[in-house]
């Protein structure tokens, strides 16, 4: 497989997951959610962090590194822990209803679930999350909701589904020099599991 050369901020999202997932690696099966044009999916097998995986979307980019799976944004077409290894890169953001589609993801997932998206306490944060997105996306013709985390929220919401915290890193290099030290206290990538699984 050809991968197109990765951005700085998908690399170093790449590497940050590599560390988390190495202990738990290879799975047999991934699922990427919100795939867009399958960089990091491609990046899972490549570093043999998975063995197969499945990329799922609601929208197909132009000539992605994986073909994405596409479905109704509503019920992942899966059964219930068929994946090892879900995870999901800046896309739950994108979703008309987060919640709804975390809930459904980890109904899909088996054991682990890692997740790389934002968090952001004020006004200004969400500003700037908003800024990113728009010039991030819109050239992708992806919308931009707004719907990010405020402080942890969500981490309640992925502990209600049964699952507990592996490892967080926060703030997460995402970026680099002077954006990352003004930006990526508003990045998080997290590692979870199901709990007693
Ligand atoms: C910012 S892109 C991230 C793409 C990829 N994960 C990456 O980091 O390169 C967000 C993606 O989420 C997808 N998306 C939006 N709503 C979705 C839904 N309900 N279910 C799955 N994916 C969705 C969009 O189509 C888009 O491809």
């Amino acid at each position: 497989m050809k991968l197109r050369r990765a951005d700085s901020y998908r690399g170093n999202i790449a590497d940050l997951l590599a560390g988390l997932l190495a202990p738990i690696a290879p799975v047999d099966k991934g699922l990427d959610f919100g795939s867009g044009d399958g960089w990091f999916a491609g990046e899972m097998l490549r570093r043999g962090l998975a063995r197969e995986v499945v990329a799922v979307d609601v929208q197909r980019r132009a000539e992605p590194h994986v073909e994405p799976l596409l479905y109704d944004g509503r019920r992942l077409p899966f059964a219930d822990r068929s994946f090892p290894l879900a995870y999901c890169i800046d896309a739950l953001h994108h979703c008309p209803d987060p919640r709804a589609s975390l809930r459904d993801l980890l109904r899909c997932t088996g054991r682990f679930f890692a997740i790389k998206d934002h968090t952001y306490r004020g006004a200004l944060g969400w500003l700037t999350l908003c800024l990113f997105d728009e010039v991030g996306n819109r050239r992708f013709g992806v919308p931009s909701l707004y719907h990010y985390q405020r402080a942890w929220s969500w981490s309640d919401w992925i502990a209600a589904e049964g699952f507990e915290p592996v490892a967080l890193l926060h703030p997460a290099p995402c970026h680099d020099g002077l954006l990352g030290r003004a930006s990526n206290h508003l990045q998080f990538v997290a590692l979870w599991r199901r709990a007693g699984g």
